[in-house]
């Protein structure tokens, strides 16, 4: 999504606004722009394309000297990629900008009545529409103008705004769409998220909904959205830049995939106390947790395909029925909630923004609500009623991996406490488990050691079309990511199936040489995944095939094998997905594909 920088202080600000945006490029943008004032005015330059264009129009941002600015990635939503639609937009008079990130829903309506007013719109931007407002509503005092324009809108942003005959002072305000200011020595920063501002400093506010920010070179006020000026809590941020950075790998997506045993063993070892599981921060007595009657599991995309793994852990350990929503179906189906109902979204960036509207959904109906999320201070760790935090540090490469690692490892934890604490499961049953658990970091290292028959395999994979997935009870959790995995970054056409439900139509694609991919982690649906193997080999596909060690039987049936440690049956996913997340990661780098910043797609989904 949309990337937003800005800054005031005593250095130039066009090279640290291009600096700060370069950080924020894994959000995924199409074209970029910064303006600065330069004393008398405000100058600006925006283009289509990588951020590397902007750089060399502006000769590293030579060309805009000037000490305050604000700059912006744009993914376009309304009106297509281009010069005229990228960031900032101004008045007329040019002596008002801004950028923007979200979505201004009624923004039709207010662009009608603007055009009334005399206003023109240059660009087909929901954006502009508010550089306009600011400008109608101006009175020399920007914030209460601010607030007037926040008022009349409906929808979401994280904004950025200077006004010329302002400058000594740079104004911010957000409602549903991250923003962050930054605190240094050499001056003050705004920006959509933590990297863009980390080289410079560690030192951060959270600006929440319905709030403005005043930043000067040296200080910064905060108001709410009836002017009144309020205090707000410096936050350190403890990951460092080096955690941001690619750290040698070619790709952020193969450094996160290797980080996976350290973000496992972060996520479990503070919440494992001997052979008990404590989760202080879940907020729940052991009442609580007896008293829940249905768990609502909501996220979107990888996330809720651990969504779609965690209901087999849950209803398989704790007994208590779980029902799974994808988030942009959620918040629109209205659930029927019973008493003693819960809902977990499950969220990496926390900034989702249909998974933040089912957990306001949730919460409106007022079902108890959980976030296990991995962005300190998001939206949805901060409205949710408790959070569970996955302490994957920073993810930069669009397709997940290690967020994806890190959910299952709160899935597990929750569900294994759950379990113990209603006594579907023994003492002893538990201490295997979190035997089990405590192993899990140790083995992904041993398959990420292996990774080279997974790397060959791909290699000779590299010009298929179409690649099937397929798998039975939590194998088809697994399936569902591996395929998204493999189509996200090399475009490849794939899909996940639960196998059983091959001989309902899929197996009509099986032909001479398609690609299966079968995960066959289960024990006891071992020989019905067997058979589904041989079903498809007999019509000619080419079975890779995803199991435990020492089940070599479908050595016989598959075409190639990848065996995974031994552990819990519930806990196979964070295993299997290995091999896969490295098949998609190998294919796509092979087919010479930009594998962090695949097409089309952004890092955090921030509008609907
Ligand atoms: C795929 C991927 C996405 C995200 C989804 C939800 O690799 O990363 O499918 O899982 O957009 O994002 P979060 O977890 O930030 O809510």
């Amino acid at each position: 999504m949309c990337g937003i920088v800005g800054y005031i202080g005593k250095e130039q600000a066009a090279p640290i606004l291009l600096d700060g945006l370069s950080k924020l490029e894994y959000r995924g943008y199409d074209s970029a722009g910064i303006a600065v004032f330069n004393g008398t005015s405000i100058e600006m330059t925006k283009s289509t394309g990588k951020l590397k264009i902007l750089e060399e129009l502006t000769q590293g941002g030579a060309t805009l000297p000037g000490n305050m600015g604000i700059g912006h990635t744009r993914w376009a939503t309304h009106g297509s990629p281009s010069d005229i639609n990228a960031h900032p937009h101004f008045n007329k008079e040019h002596s008002i900008a801004i950028v923007h990130n979200g979505i201004i829903e009624n923004y039709q309506k207010l662009k009608k009545h603007m055009e009334k007013r005399g206003y023109e719109f240059l660009s087909e931007t929901d954006t502009e529409v508010l550089a306009h407002m600011l400008d109608y509503y101006y009175n020399g005092d920007p914030v209460e103008t601010i607030t007037k324009v926040m008022h009349r809108v409906e929808g979401s942003y994280g904004l950025g705004i200077m006004f010329l005959d302002q400058p000594d002072c740079l104004y911010a305000a957000r409602k549903d769409s991250p923003l962050i200011v930054g605190q240094s020595d050499k001056g003050n920063f705004i920006a959509s998220d933590v990297p863009a501002v980390l080289k410079y400093t560690r030192e951060v506010y959270y600006i929440q909904n319905e709030e403005i920010a005043c930043l000067k070179n040296d200080s910064i006020t905060f108001f709410n959205i009836d002017k009144e000026e309020i205090e707000k809590e410096l936050t350190t941020i403890e990951w460092d830049v080096a955690a941001a950075e690619k750290g040698g790998y070619e790709f952020f997506m193969l450094k996160e995939i290797y980080e996976q045993p350290k973000a496992v063993r972060d996520t479990l070892n503070p919440r494992i106390k001997g052979n008990d599981i404590v989760i202080e921060e879940l907020g729940m007595t052991d009442e609580d947790i007896r008293a829940v009657r249905k768990i609502y599991l909501v996220a979107c995309g990888s996330a809720y395909h651990t969504c779609v793994a965690a209901k087999y852990v849950f209803e398989g350990l704790a007994r208590i029925p779980v029902e799974v929503d994808l988030a942009s179906e959620f918040r629109y189906r209205k659930p029927i909630f019973e008493e003693g109902a819960m809902a977990v979204i499950v969220s990496q960036s926390g900034e989702t923004a249909d998974s933040l509207a089912a957990l306001r959904e949730a919460k409106n109906n007022g079902v108890r609500t959980l976030g296990i999320v991995n962005v300190v201070g998001s939206s949805i760790a901060r409205e949710a009623d408790n959070v569970i935090y996955t302490w994957a540090g920073p993810e930069i490469a669009v397709a997940t991996t290690k967020g994806y690692s890190t959910q299952l490892i709160a899935h597990y934890l929750l569900a294994v406490k759950f379990a113990r604490v209603r006594g579907t499961i023994s003492a002893k049953e538990m201490t295997e488990m979190v035997e089990a658990l405590k192993c899990l970091p140790e083995q992904i290292e041993f398959l990420l050691a292996n990774k080279e028959r997974i790397q060959k395999f791909a290699n000779r994979y590299l010009a298929t079309e179409h690649v099937f997935f397929i798998g039975r009870g939590i194998d088809y959790a697994i399936s569902l990511e591996g395929s998204l995995k493999l189509k996200e970054i090399s475009y490849i056409h794939s899909e996940a199936y639960a196998a059983g439900e091959l001989k309902h139509g899929t197996i009509s694609l099986i032909e001479e040489g398609t690609l299966v991919t079968a995960v066959l982690t289960q024990d006891d649906l071992y020989q019905k995944s067997i058979s589904n193997v041989q079903e498809v080999r007999t019509r000619g596909a080419f079975v890779l095939a995803v199991t435990n060690t020492g089940h070599t039987e479908v050595e016989k049936s598959a075409d190639y094998v990848i065996y995974i440690p031994q552990t819990n049956k519930y806990f196979t996913p964070s295993l299997a997905v290995i091999p896969l997340q490295l098949f998609g990661y190998y294919i796509s780098l092979g087919r010479g594909l930009d594998v962090d910043k695949p097409r089309n797609l952004a890092k955090s989904v921030t509008v609907e």
